[in-house]
């Protein structure tokens, strides 16, 4: 398994330039499931989960185009769609259970493994029972097996009223996936605002399908009998844009972080300009500058969005450990993500859990160690932590890591960090 050495500290400048988003473009490879007629995906993200995904869709019986630059995918209906997808692939992450969806709505069956992905638990594991009762609310009938969801409908999937008990990003986008063809309208309650959200809703609408807000978190879909072919550009990662603000500040550096909309990291901005930090904000790009001293932040909420994204808490603990004073960081999505605490503890952080609390004391100087990756976000948190430790730090099993972030080594060290990838 390949690890990152990195030899801190780390003098940050230049402009680095982030990739399509991950979250947006799985959903958006799950969509073309719906499709007759061919997608074209550009900016589209070389990382593990996207090949995981496009591997997938190869054994559904896709036809995958590739670019050279692995940037842009036509993907086209094949001869023959499948409707088993395997455990091999989808144990490996979470947006495996999308193509679930759009398999029964569009062929009337389908066997899906249970997916994997990060071990981050909520406050009941990490199930997926809004995706299955928002199904079933369409008329999808199922039954678990042997580690595998045996799904079919009478029919057609037929449009329903669904609310949901909890906002939940991926049980949004598996209704909307499934409900676009469905028969007649179906009214979504309390779905999920991420980008990620809105930007599949954007894309159905133009190929074809019918998506309208009629309240704050409420959509209502009218069901199409198709979707038309289209040409769509996968929008920047807002969560490396952030990483790498976060990098900027760690380490009074100067960058231009570049390709990605900042209305998608609005609350980071602000705890940045917080912390003493100076942004210039454009429209596809931010100018940043670190402070010589990072002020602490006395209580970051962990939010759906609008609020401040549970993905960049683990960057932003990194950063707290070493403000002036005590920062209190409350996870309120996923309360076990804290791995990359017990990690950081290595390296000097004076961090305490209570609960669902991470009580950063600040005032750390970390000294470099060897460090274990455990989950993505966690595996991209101790890299940043390694970047502004005395010494030389190992991070281990970044595999975790290459799932969502695209040479990630190769923008760091153009930046101005010490770092090298080993087997
Ligand atoms: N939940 C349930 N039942 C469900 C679904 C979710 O109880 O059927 C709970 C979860 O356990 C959690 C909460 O609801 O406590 C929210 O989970 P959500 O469904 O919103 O998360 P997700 O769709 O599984 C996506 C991102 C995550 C990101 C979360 C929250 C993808 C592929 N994953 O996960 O991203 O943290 O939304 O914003 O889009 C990452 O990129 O590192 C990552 C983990």
């Amino acid at each position: 398994m390949d690890k990152f050495v990195v030899k801190g500290p780390s003098k940050i400048k230049g402009i680095v330039s982030c990739s399509g988003s991950k979250n947006l473009a799985l959903p958006l490879l799950s969509a073309t499931l719906l499709f007759d007629k061919p997608v074209v995906l550009k900016n589209l993200p070389n990382v593990r989960d996207v090949q995981t995904m496009l591997s997938l869709l190869k054994i559904l019986g896709s036809k995958i185009e590739l670019s050279k630059n692995k940037k842009i995918v036509k993907i086209s209906k094949g001869r023959k769609t499948k409707l088993l997808a395997p455990h091999s692939l989808i144990s490996t992450m979470r947006a495996g259970i999308l193509v679930l969806g759009p398999l029964v709505a569009k062929y009337g069956s389908a066997v899906t493994a249970f997916p994997g992905g990060c071990v981050l638990n909520g406050k009941s594991g990490r199930p997926i029972n809004f995706h299955l009762d928002a199904l079933k609310t369409l008329g999808m009938k199922f039954e678990l097996k042997g580690g595998y969801i045996h799904a079919w409908s009478n029919g057609k999937l037929n449009g329903s009223i669904i609310r949901f008990k909890n906002i939940s990003v991926g049980a949004s986008q598996q209704t909307i996936l499934s409900a676009v063809i469905a028969k007649n309208k179906t009214f979504v309650h309390n779905i999920a605002l991420e980008p990620e959200v809105l930007e599949l809703i954007k894309f159905l609408n133009l190929a074809g399908a019918n998506i309208k807000f009629i309240g704050k978190r409420s959509l209502m879909i009218k069901g199409v009998t198709s979707l038309n072919s289209i040409n769509f550009n996968i929008m920047g990662d807002r969560i490396e844009a952030g990483t790498f603000a976060v990098l900027a500040c760690l380490n009074q550096g100067k960058l231009e972080i570049k390709n990605f909309n900042p209305k998608y990291i609005k609350k980071e901005i602000e705890c940045l300009k917080k912390i003493g930090a100076k942004i210039k904000v454009f429209k596809n790009k931010i100018f940043i500058k670190g402070p010589k001293n990072i002020k602490n932040i006395k209580k970051i909420n962990t939010q759906e969005a609008p609020g401040f994204p549970t993905d960049i808490a683990p960057i932003f603990t990194v950063l707290l450990c070493h403000a002036k004073g005590r920062s209190v960081i409350t996870e309120n999505i996923f309360h076990s993500r804290t791995m990359h605490i017990f990690e950081l503890r290595r390296l000097g952080a004076k961090i305490d859990i209570e609960g669902n609390k991470i009580i950063i004391n600040g005032n750390s100087k970390f000294l470099g160690a060897e460090l274990t990756s455990s989950d993505l976000r966690g595996s991209a948190a101790l890299v940043l932590a390694a970047t502004i430790s005395n010494g030389v730090s190992k991070v281990l099993r970044v595999y975790q890591l290459d799932r969502g972030y695209e040479k990630f080594e190769n923008k760091l060290k153009k930046i101005g960090v010490k770092i090298k990838r080993k087997k």
